[in-house]
């Protein structure tokens, strides 16, 4: 079993991998400095695992105190590196912020790395990566397009990062992971998404209007070239995602070669419309979503799904959960924190 530092681990996609990991008998130290999380997040991963993570509340860019904890938690089999903001609006009217935190947090993390000799590295990208690819489904051989955002940008920058370590040290193992859109929550609606304010993202915008939080979403684009008009992505859900990480962990602890990364699309290989989604919310819940048709939202694109041969063959992992599963896990977890 191995010791793991989980940057991020309390956020959305990082408290779900936590779980998981401690299900396979891991041993979890979550460092997260709370930015976008909360701390009683620690203990719904113990109500759910009956096993309490060490936790250290640190900002990654922080490396004195990172080292610290390297220090003190060593020694350290590997890292699976979650922390970064995400906002992709709050990227482009702050960018600089977005380039300190998730460039300067994944420096932080290789330093320290490197310094107590832990060569695996789990990193979060993103299919933010491939912009609107010309052949579907995408394949990880696909060409890196200009970054339609700083976040996206930062992704790309980290990969580049990463890779040029690797060359450089030839003592880093990395599985660079890029996700499609993680949704839904933890079948116990213990631990899900939080977003801050009013979402970003379809399905909590979805949620959230069917609990009456919000009065309707609105769909962005009806003219895009799908087969209703709005726009396909490759949604996948949030613990099949997470499971996919102790996938990644587990293949890094078990190679013997001491450098090189690999890259694996994490999706389902199957498109779905903004307009499909709203229906099956509506088909599997019996709640309505009152929707409007708006104009298209700046900076998306029309359409993306996974090609996951890779991660299918390679890390013998499978998106199983159905679409009217995990809509039904992401509005179980609405009405939890609504109490409705
Ligand atoms: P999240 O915001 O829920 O989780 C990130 C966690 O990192 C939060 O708990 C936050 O408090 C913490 N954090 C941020 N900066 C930190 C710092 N400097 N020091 C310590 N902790 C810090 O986000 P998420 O959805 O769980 O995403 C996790 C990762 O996956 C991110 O790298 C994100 O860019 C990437 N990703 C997310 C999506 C998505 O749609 N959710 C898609 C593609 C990639
Ligand atoms: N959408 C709406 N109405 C809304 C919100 C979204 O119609 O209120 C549409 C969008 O226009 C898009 C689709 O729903 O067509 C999905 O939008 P999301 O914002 O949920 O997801 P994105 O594909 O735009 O981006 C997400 C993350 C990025 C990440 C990317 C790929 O926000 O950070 O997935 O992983 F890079």
């Amino acid at each position: 079993m191995a010791k793991v530092l989980v940057t991020g681990g309390l956020g959305y996609i990082g408290s779900h991998t936590v779980v998981e990991l401690l299900a396979q008998n891991h041993e979890v130290i979550i460092v997260d400095n709370l930015s976008n999380s909360e701390y009683c997040i620690l203990s719904k991963i113990s109500e759910i695992t009956h096993t309490t993570p060490a936790f250290e509340q640190i900002d990654i860019c922080d490396t004195d105190a990172l080292r610290a904890c390297f220090k003190a938690h060593g020694p350290i089999h590997a890292v699976i590196h979650f922390a970064a903001y995400k906002a992709v609006g709050e990227s482009v009217s702050n960018s600089l912020l977005y380039y300190k935190n998730n460039v300067l947090g994944l420096l932080s993390v290789l330093e320290c790395m490197r310094e107590f000799s832990v060569c695996n590295i789990v990193f979060s990208s993103s299919c933010t990566v491939y912009g609107q690819p010309t052949q579907l489904p995408v394949t990880e051989q696909a060409p890196i397009q200009k970054a339609l955002s700083p976040y996206g940008n930062t992704k790309q920058i980290c990969e580049e990062i990463i890779c040029d370590a690797i060359h450089s040290y030839n003592d880093i193992c990395a599985v660079i992971l890029r996700y499609f859109n993680p949704i839904g929550a933890h079948p116990s609606a213990c631990i899900g998404e939080l977003p801050k304010g009013v979402p970003n993202n379809l399905v909590p915008f979805i949620t959230q209007t069917a609990a009456g939080v919000r009065k309707q979403l609105q769909v962005f684009g009806n003219d895009y070239n799908t087969p209703d008009g709005s726009a396909i992505r490759d949604y996948i859900y949030v613990v099949d995602l997470a499971k996919a990480h102790v996938k990644a962990l587990d293949k890094l602890c078990a190679q013997t070669t001491h450098s090189g990364y690999e890259l694996f699309n994490l999706g389902t290989g199957t498109g779905i419309s903004v307009l499909e989604m709203v229906h099956t919310f509506e088909r599997v819940t019996g709640v309505s979503v009152p929707y409007t048709i708006a104009s298209r939202r700046e900076g998306d694109i029309e359409q993306v799904w996974a090609d996951t041969t890779r991660a299918n063959r390679e890390l013998d992992w499978f998106a199983n959960t159905s679409l009217e599963d995990i809509l039904l896990s992401a509005w179980n977890w609405e009405k939890k924190i609504r109490n409705l």
